[in-house]
């Protein structure tokens, strides 16, 4: 079964406990914390001190995505923080393979993600080094956008490469997920759907998540 992660990014952040609380209560796997450094992506928005805040409000597990121009400054903060993982992009600054090792080495589960614009199979080394793949379907740094339907044949390609070498890799995507897209998007192998507006923007926020949970 598709799990789903809420982006907090679109949670009320000074309700946040009572936002996550809604979503966790309506089946909810994760949540998603998306942290953004007005550097890699053109907007900022939360750090190490709201994971810490989020880690004693909740045990859910917290699927930490870094759009932030220098990882390696911050792995071990946010793990302190309560990370369970640690999401790195392919296209920060750095030596990816020796972050992912580093991740794995501080006891949280390692992850990379690749923008629009790069294609699956750059990231095809790294594989064994991680233990999930988020595929953005959106330019990072905004919620709301439009799903880009070029990130279906990227989850296909990584699917097959997965099972290929039957690595115990999971896939995640990220960006316009909704009613229309979610479905698209666990047929191409997504295991975990990440979804913000369509969660917390919805008029009935539970009801949303149940109906992004069944596909
Ligand atoms: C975008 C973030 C996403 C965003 C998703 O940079 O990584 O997690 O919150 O928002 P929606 O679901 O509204 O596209
Ligand atoms: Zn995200």
């Amino acid at each position: 079964m598709t799990m789903l992660a809420p982006s907090i990014l679109s949670a009320d952040f000074a309700n946040l406990q009572r936002d996550v609380e809604l979503v966790l209560n309506a089946g909810a796997d994760w949540l998603h914390v998306d942290v953004m450094d007005g550097h890699f992506v053109p907007n900022i928005s939360i750090g190490v001190p709201v994971v810490k805040s989020l880690r004693k409000a909740t045990d859910a597990f917290l699927d930490v995505h870094l759009m932030i121009s220098q990882p390696e400054k911050y792995l071990d903060a946010f793990r302190a923080a309560g990370a369970d993982l640690l999401n790195i992009h392919f296209e920060a600054e750095g030596d990816k393979a020796a972050l992912l090792k580093h991740i794995r080495e501080l006891g949280a589960k390692s992850a990379v993600t690749i923008k629009p614009m790069t294609q699956p199979e750059e990231i095809f080394d790294l594989l064994p080094l991680c233990d999930m793949v988020l595929v953005m379907s959106v330019e990072p740094g905004f919620g709301g956008q439009s799903f880009m339907p070029d990130s279906l044949p990227k989850l296909r390609a990584l699917t097959k490469e997965i099972r290929r070498r039957r690595l115990p890799c999971l896939l995640e995507i990220d960006g316009g997920i909704n009613e229309e897209t979610a479905p698209l998007a666990a047929a191409a192998g997504a295991d975990i759907l990440v979804a913000g507006s369509a969660v917390f923007s919805a008029p009935d926020v539970p009801a949303a998540v149940s109906l992004l949970k069944s596909v």
